[in-house]
């Protein structure tokens, strides 16, 4: 069935990647561009080869995840910018787990970045480009119904478990998993791990220098963004 799967139209464009239909209802194709943004898209740059980049180092950390238990929604990459998934009903949450302070945890709360946190923080953000993705809370998922009870508790335990996955076999390759930026979706009433897990949606340092070594030298104009995103895949060995 997948050797002949044919793209059909577009579904939807995101800032960093497009979604087509294919001939079989039951799977899409996520097409990876270098298109970059942050702030909510007020700011705009291109990022050359990160599409190749972001699909190559997904397909990695997707097929661990999958061996180690955690189902997702990939299922092959077909090349260098194309990634057949399966069909997800997205759940409008982002969920962030963080090991390290950094970011908008250290803004919201006045922390310095770079603390080790004794445990993992998980935090949940309502997608809305309208509203900038607020914070929320378990409370504001389950009583305006963005999802369940039982689907939320399966969202985190595979969060938490994606990252206790992720963590060791960074720092394997010496890379901090600093935090990172999670989107579930439903696929025939399982909740599956969707979207992708590359260095824009993740923060990596590297273990010796502290370095980054992700998305945030372009949110922060630091320079050698390519160069990042290339160690990055060299390292994970996409
Ligand atoms: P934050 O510290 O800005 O909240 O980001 C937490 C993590 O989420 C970080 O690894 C980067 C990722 N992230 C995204 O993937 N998309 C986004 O729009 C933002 C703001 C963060
Ligand atoms: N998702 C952000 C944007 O909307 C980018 C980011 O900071 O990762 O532009």
């Amino acid at each position: 069935m997948n050797d002949s799967v044919e793209a059909r139209e577009l579904l939807y464009e995101g800032k960093a990647k497009k979604l087509f239909a294919t001939s079989d209802p039951d799977l899409l194709l996520q097409y990876f561009k270098d298109d970059a943004t942050a702030f909510n898209a007020k700011k705009r740059g291109t990022i050359a080869e990160k599409g190749v980049i972001n699909n190559a180092v997904s397909e990695v950390f997707f097929r661990l995840l999958e061996r180690e238990g955690v189902p997702t929604h990939f299922v092959r990459r077909l090349d260098d910018r194309r990634m057949l998934v399966k069909r997800l009903e997205i759940v409008p949450v982002e969920v962030v787990v963080r090991n390290v302070i950094a970011g908008s945890l250290a803004k919201r709360l006045g922390l310095d970045e770079g603390k080790p946190l004794p445990e993992p923080i998980v935090e949940f953000f309502y997608k809305s480009d309208p509203l900038d993705d607020p914070m929320i809370n378990a409370w504001h998922v389950l009583v305006l119904g963005m999802a369940t009870k039982p689907e939320l508790d399966r969202m985190v335990a595979l969060t938490l478990r994606t990252n206790a996955v992720l963590r060791p076999f960074l720092a394997a390759r010496d890379i901090v998993l600093v935090d990172m930026k999670l989107e579930f979706g439903r696929h025939h009433g399982e909740i599956l791990l969707g979207d992708e897990i590359c260095p824009d949606t993740c923060r990596f340092w590297d273990s010796s220098s502290g370095e980054k070594m992700d998305k945030d030298r372009f949110r922060r104009d630091l320079g050698r963004v390519e160069e990042a995103y290339q160690e990055i895949a060299r390292r994970v060995g996409a």
